[in-house]
């Protein structure tokens, strides 16, 4: 059965050169990954701080398991591409795309959970009353984040999410998920749940995004 040989040589040639691609695909990514990690220590790091871990009041963490969740490759190349208009976060746009995309790679490798940002760019966009928004957000979110969410410049720890150069890249989803959950070993807690700093329930939550989309405009 000459036929059947045949074909099973050009299957097993198949299989070894899937198996050679893919061994090529990781070592390729792995030297993505380590030319990320040299850019970043090179132009992050003073920051961001070593392995990105953040600090309180100057830098968020980069390697938040929460964050890199929800953070489409989209949102942090473009973050990082851009920076945020008056932080202290700079453009990067210099560095070009192939060198932001090896710093996401880098990212993405210091913690390995699911990224389920396509989920949670789909949600629905927030529908609320703003003006129980604005009550919950200077209650509750302005001590961290500023009365306009002017971010640390405010004094506080929190980023500057009333501010575009954050709201123009993040979703709902993104928000809402943030809002919800919180980001862990930082000073952002959860809102929902018994063991969030106040339990908002999913209107709340969607009230306070809708005030916080007319922020950019209170600057
Ligand atoms: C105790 C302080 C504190 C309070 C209160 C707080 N936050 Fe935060 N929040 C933070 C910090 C700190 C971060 C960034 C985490 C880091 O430093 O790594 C953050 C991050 C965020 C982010 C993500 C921003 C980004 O740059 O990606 C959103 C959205 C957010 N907070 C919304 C809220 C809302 C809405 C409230 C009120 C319901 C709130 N926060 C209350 C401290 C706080
Ligand atoms: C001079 C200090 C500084 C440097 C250098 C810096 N950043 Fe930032 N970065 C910040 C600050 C401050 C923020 C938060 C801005 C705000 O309040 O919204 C930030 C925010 C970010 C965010 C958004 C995080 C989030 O929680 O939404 C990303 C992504 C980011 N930086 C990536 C980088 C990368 C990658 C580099 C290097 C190429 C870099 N940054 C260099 C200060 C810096």
């Amino acid at each position: 059965m000459p036929g059947i040989k045949k074909k099973r040589a050009v299957l097993t040639g198949a299989v070894m050169a899937a198996s050679l691609l893919s061994l090529t695909a990781h070592a390729a990514n792995k030297q993505q990954i380590e030319e990320g990690r040299r850019l970043f220590n090179q132009n992050c790091v003073v920051c961001h701080q070593p392995d990105a871990i953040g600090k309180p009041g100057f830098a968020p963490s980069l390697s938040n398991p929460e964050l890199l969740s929800i953070a489409s490759d989209k949102f942090l190349e473009s973050t990082i591409r851009d920076g945020r208009v008056g932080t202290g976060m700079p453009p990067w746009a210099h560095l070009g795309r192939k060198k932001i995309k090896a710093i996401v790679a880098y990212l993405r490798s210091l913690s390995k959970v699911p990224n389920r940002s396509a989920e949670v760019d789909a949600e629905p966009a927030a529908h609320g009353d703003p003006r129980l928004g604005k009550t919950w957000f200077e209650d509750i979110c302005a001590t961290c984040h500023g009365k306009h969410g002017d971010g640390y410049e405010a004094g506080g720890t929190g980023t500057a999410i009333g501010k575009p150069g954050f709201l123009n890249k993040a979703s709902d989803g993104f928000i809402r998920e943030t809002i919800k959950h919180g980001r862990s070993n930082t000073r952002m807690r959860g809102f929902s749940g018994p063991d969030g700093l106040a339990n908002l329930s999913d209107q709340e939550i969607d009230d306070i995004i809708v005030y916080m989309r007319t922020l950019p405009k209170k600057q």
